[in-house]
């Protein structure tokens, strides 16, 4: 088992960071809620305790049996983790007389403290809490302090617990990975061999094991995540796995048969679907956005499962899901609404009656490419940017037709690789076109001109959670905006949004 640090999550906005920053430094971890801890087995050689949204004054407030791990494994709370620390064995939290959120500077630090090896005086980190400790227990020691936040952070004497006001994690703490560094490498030992080939030798290794001789059947997306979880189950079970790719008529131009190649290139056993029409028909009149996502959802497993009975004896179901799917958020607030059902969070209904095999379910995007690159996937399909299931069926606003389709197709098409020969494709986190309901005087020639208006969305994000628009160069918006009114018939105006997520979506519906 890999080595690992285990981290447990008070329902902060920035576990998952802490995790991605850990695993940065090709150390593995796993996140898991407060009031759930795994088994402490020996590979676990540290424990990382996350941030809250609560107050550790507030009744109910998020709490656990800490002496399980105090003196036994390096301990290191995080803003609300060194909270709770610092009240459970005697100390005083008190809301801070001024909140305190953003940039700040340690201009105190104990040298001598190997969690702040390689972090400068008056280093910047960033904070965001609303209560700050006033005292701490006995035999707790401040380590550090900013000009207003006495106890920035603290250690405990003869002892490897710590507690941490500001966010390690987050980059605007400019030498917060050297402190983690410290923390995992020099405080827990850990010794950094969790690499992408030590994740393929090991996954590929446990696939065999798990699958034997059963036969696997899973759908590919063109994504990077399908096509890497499948190559890796290929690579296991070679031609006991079959996979589909369904063309449902909402795809890029050419996508469908391009990634059909591609994949074949690879070596994979791919079955083509083209099931176009069943998507067209499942569609027609729908304008609500939920109706149209469910009909594709519903006739996607219809699809897929049809071809999935072709395959005799076939055991299994592989998915591409990765972490952040997956982990289980404590939901300090109860569940969130449902914003949009991503149809393809969740896998396929019951009545396939097959198990489900998932080789990515433990890593990030960022682990995924990597596994990709060294698996030597080609970078167009490492490098793709995230498409959603429904595909162009929610850049049309309204109701869908071929027509409009293949007008969005080709609008897509000339903004995608406008991005792509200008060098800014890579830059963008996603980007595409939406059509809109809307017509608008134009004048081509002598002619007045009353057709459809377009707009082009590009964003910068990390995980699709929030998201920026992108600050594209007006003269590249000129030359797409011409292009696309030149040559897509049907369109005469273009717009570009400027909308950030929150408080609007990526996708329009
Ligand atoms: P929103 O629009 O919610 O999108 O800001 C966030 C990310 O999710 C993608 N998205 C979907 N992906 N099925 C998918 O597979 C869906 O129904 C769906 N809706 C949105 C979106 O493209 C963006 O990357």
């Amino acid at each position: 088992m890999a080595e690992q640090i285990l981290i447990l999550d008070f329902g902060s906005q920035y576990t998952q960071l802490i995790a991605r920053r850990v695993r940065e430094l090709d150390v593995y971890c796993e996140i898991h809620p407060f009031n759930n801890i795994p088994e402490i087995t020996p590979d676990i050689k540290g424990v990382i305790l996350s941030g809250s949204p609560c107050s550790v004054r507030d009744e109910g407030a998020p709490d656990l049996d800490l002496d399980q791990f105090r003196g036994k494994l390096p301990l290191l709370g995080v803003c609300y983790g060194s909270q709770l620390l610092a009240q459970k064995y005697g100390g005083t939290v008190l809301p801070s007389e001024i909140r305190e959120y953003g940039r700040a500077n340690l201009s105190y630090i104990d040298k001598h403290v190997d969690l702040f090896h390689e972090v400068s005086y008056d280093s910047q980190v960033w904070m965001s809490h609303g209560d700050t400790i006033k005292e701490l227990p006995e035999g707790f020691d401040v380590i550090s302090s900013t000009p207003s936040v006495k106890v920035a952070a603290f250690k405990v004497k003869d002892e490897d617990t710590y507690g941490i006001q500001f966010h390690p994690e987050v980059t605007h703490s400019l030498e917060g990975k050297n402190l983690l560094r410290n923390f995992v490498v020099q405080i827990c030992g850990c010794s950094q061999d969790w690499t992408s080939d030590i994740f393929i030798d090991s996954t590929i290794e446990g696939l065999k094991e798990k699958l034997g001789e059963d036969k696997v059947v899973m759908g590919l997306s063109g994504g990077v995540d399908s096509s890497v979880a499948a190559i890796l189950i290929h690579k296991a079970i070679g031609d006991h796995l079959t996979c589909v790719f369904v063309d449902n008529g909402l795809l890029r131009k050419n996508e469908y048969e391009e990634v059909l190649e591609s994949y074949k290139d690879l070596g994979l056993n791919v079955i083509g679907v083209d099931a176009k029409q069943r998507f067209y028909d499942s569609l027609k009149g729908k304008t609500d956005p939920e109706d149209k996502r469910k009909a594709i959802g519903n006739t996607f497993i219809e699809v897929f499962d049809d071809e999935a009975h072709k395959i005799e004896g076939v055991k299994w179901l592989g998915q591409g899901t990765i972490y952040p799917d997956v982990i289980e958020s404590v939901s300090v607030n109860g569940p969130s609404a449902t914003i949009k059902s991503h149809h393809n969070v969740g896998g396929l209904p019951d009545f396939m009656k097959l198990k489900v095999v998932e080789p990515l379910n433990t890593l990030f995007k960022d682990g995924v490419r990597a596994v990709g690159r060294a698996l030597e996937i080609p970078e167009a399909i490492i490098g793709r940017h995230p498409f959603p299931g429904p595909g162009l069926a929610i850049r049309i606003l309204g109701d869908i037709t071929e027509e409009k389709v293949a007008t969005l197709q080709e609008v897509d098409h000339i903004f995608i690789k406008g991005l792509k020969d200008h060098g800014l494709y890579d830059e963008v986190w996603q980007a595409g076109a939406i059509l809109l309901p809307v017509q608008s005087v134009g004048v081509m020639g002598d002619e007045r001109t009353y057709e459809k208006v377009v707009a082009l969305r590009a964003v910068s994000s990390v995980d699709g959670m929030t998201a920026d628009w992108v600050h594209l160069p007006y003269e590249f918006l000129g030359l797409i905006s011409n292009e696309i009114i030149n040559k897509v018939k049907g369109v005469n105006r273009v717009v570009y949004d400027i909308s950030s997520k929150p408080p609007a979506t990526i996708e329009w519906e």
